[in-house]
């Protein structure tokens, strides 16, 4: 797994808009990392190359979030809350996957649940810096 160095949040968002361009409906990407990571920043950066002139925030406090972008739908969810999803939680995160590119932060939960993602991101402390790696499954 290749890693890029950034240094700040503008070369983070950058490393996203360029997966962006590769994206498409249907398609979700995992975030992974700790707090402050850098998680939210990346999938600011991917929304702004999509289209998205919402203001992208981390959605800790509700399920997710669904933007529109250029042609195309964008959701952002964060599963930093759950311990699993339940069935009934999946009912209710389900609609963010359809017709949409889904950007998931915290996945870790709904390993097993969520359709199966097309990229994984994680991110890590590195000093000042973070560490960036991506991977198409
Ligand atoms: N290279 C970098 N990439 C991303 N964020 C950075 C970087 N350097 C500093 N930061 C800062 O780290 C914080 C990351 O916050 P956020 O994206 O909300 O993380 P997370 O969603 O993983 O909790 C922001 O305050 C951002 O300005
Ligand atoms: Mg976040």
């Amino acid at each position: 797994m290749a890693e890029t160095v950034t240094s700040t949040p503008e070369e983070t968002e950058a490393l996203a808009s360029e997966l962006a361009r590769r994206l498409a409906t249907g398609d979700v990407v995992t975030i992974s990392g700790e707090l402050g990571a850098g998680k939210t920043t990346f999938v600011r950066g991917a929304c702004a190359a999509l289209g998205v002139r919402e203001r992208v925030t981390s959605p800790t406090y509700t399920i997710g979030h669904r933007y529109h972008g250029d042609g195309v739908e964008v959701s952002h969810l964060d599963l930093y809350r759950f311990q699993g999803v339940s069935a009934a939680e999946w009912g209710d995160l389900e609609p963010y996957f359809e017709q949409a590119i889904a950007f998931v932060e915290w996945p870790e939960a709904g390993e097993g649940v969520l359709p199966a993602p097309r990229f994984r991101v994680r991110l890590r402390h590195a000093g000042r810096d973070r560490a960036v790696a991506i991977d198409e499954c």
